[in-house]
């Protein structure tokens, strides 16, 4: 009896650790992915002409300014739910680095930093401060930087 309840015991231990190792499929986890890749791709899309309106190798164009602020600040809040899939023990071809789903409080948070930057800009072009513009597109960047420094590998 006492020997049977431990069998019961130990083997639902296993099956429990076996779960959370296990809860996607090659499959799901490549897609999952591709999914944030793409996410990635848009924004790098988006955010390329602040990189030339910054540097003055493209005029202010405040209309652009506003739709790509727009989108970024969206894409920005879909990267948390896309990183909810923990792809760690998947064989998958990603530069998102393990320690993600160590720390995703702070992956998050880093997510949520790209919103606050991507939502001044918007807020700076939508009451016409100019001389914000460079510098708030600066702190975006930043934002990418930072999470890429402890996050993504080079
Ligand atoms: C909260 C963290 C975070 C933020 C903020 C972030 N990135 Fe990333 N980025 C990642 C991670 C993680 C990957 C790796 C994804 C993968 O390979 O699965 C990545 C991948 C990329 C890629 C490569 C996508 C591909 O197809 O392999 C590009 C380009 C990119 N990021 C651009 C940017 C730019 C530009 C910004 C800022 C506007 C930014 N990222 C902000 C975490 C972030």
């Amino acid at each position: 009896m006492l020997k049977s309840i431990t069998l019961i015991a130990v083997s639902t231990v296993l099956l429990a650790s076996f779960s959370s190792h296990a809860e996607l499929s090659d499959k799901q986890a490549k897609n999952a992915v591709e999914f944030r890749k793409s996410i990635f791709q848009l924004v790098k899309s988006n955010v390329g002409p602040f990189g030339a309106m910054a540097k003055g190798k493209m005029p202010i164009d405040e209309a652009l300014i506003e739709k790509n602020a727009t989108r970024l600040h969206q894409l920005s809040l879909m990267i948390p739910d896309y990183f909810v899939a923990d792809t760690r023990n998947n064989d998958v071809k990603t530069t998102a680095l393990d320690t993600i789903w160590d720390n995703q409080g702070d992956f998050n948070q880093k997510a949520q930093n790209m919103t606050t930057k991507s939502k001044e800009l918007l807020d700076a072009v939508k009451n016409n401060r100019s001389d914000e513009y460079v510098g708030k597109m600066r702190a975006i960047f930043g934002t990418c930087k930072a999470c890429h420094d402890d996050y993504k590998a080079k």
